[in-house]
């Protein structure tokens, strides 16, 4: 069922039908490094390589939202040292890498909660790279935060409860509009790595009509070639929103 691990190159996809919206789940660094004996750590560090070749497919190709999933709700449950390397790590890939994204013309976002957890110095270094880029229009990257698909539901909720809108003026339409980013649009693509068949509470409202794309390469290991073979994949598929065609 995963995708081969062949390459694909830029020149074999349909330029007319790129996926708008492209997220991922980037799992399996921890698998990564243990495979090569090393800490789990290790993993996270080299996961940042994948990361920035995958925002250089992306750019080349013409996608306009990659969304990424950088740490859980549920991933506070790790070993505590675990927990504080990816809070610090995260912090310092946006100090080292916010220069070069701007450069690139990446406008990068956030989703997720901005609770007493997450620790102030990666809350300073989010809002400064969402000052830094917040013009720029080549690709928006969510990164997905201390977020969680459930809570940002039960975010929602709370906002509209907070509002005493009456119970049969709420539609879908108004649970979305209160989700954490207005503007990004639904995923058209979700890619998840490292050989598991699950969404682990990403962007769960919004994937309602996402194609899915597993593979067993793990994230550390996952560059360009890949995402275009997800897309080769995704542009196979036949999108049918619940209607007969
Ligand atoms: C994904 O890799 C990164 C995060 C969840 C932060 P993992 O750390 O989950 O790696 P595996 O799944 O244990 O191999
Ligand atoms: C999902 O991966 C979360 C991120 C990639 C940040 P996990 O490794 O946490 O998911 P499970 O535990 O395998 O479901
Ligand atoms: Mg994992």
């Amino acid at each position: 069922m995963g995708l081969p691990e062949s390459s694909v190159g830029a020149e074999s996809l349909d330029m007319d039908r790129i996926p708008r919206h492209v997220g991922c789940v980037m799992d399996g660094n921890g698998r990564w490094a243990e495979q090569r004996g090393m800490a789990r750590t290790e993993g996270h560090a080299q996961g940042e390589h994948a990361l920035l070749d995958v925002i250089q497919g992306a750019l080349e190709i013409g996608i306009e939202w990659l969304s990424v999933y950088a740490f859980s709700t549920e991933n506070w449950n790790r070993p505590e040292d675990e927990v504080r390397f990816l809070m610090n790590f995260n912090r310092t890939i946006l100090r080292r890498r916010c220069e070069q994204l701007n450069e690139l013309g990446v406008r990068i976002r956030f989703v997720g909660r901005r609770d007493w957890r997450v620790p102030t110095g990666v809350m300073k270094e989010m809002d400064e790279a969402i000052e830094l880029t917040r013009k720029n229009k080549r690709l928006s990257l969510v990164v997905a935060f201390n977020y969680g698909g459930r809570a940002e539901i039960v975010d929602a909720v709370r906002k509209i409860a907070a509002r005493r809108i009456p119970a049969r003026r709420i539609t879908e339409r108004t649970i979305a509009s209160y989700l954490y980013d207005q503007e990004m649009p639904e995923p058209d693509l979700i890619i998840r790595t490292s050989g598991e068949y699950r969404i682990s509470n990403f962007l769960l409202w919004e994937m309602a009509y996402s194609e899915l794309v597993f593979t067993d390469v793990l994230w550390p290991d996952f560059d360009r070639s890949h995402l275009f073979a997800a897309i080769a994949e995704y542009q196979h598929r036949h999108r049918r929103f619940g209607q007969v065609q």
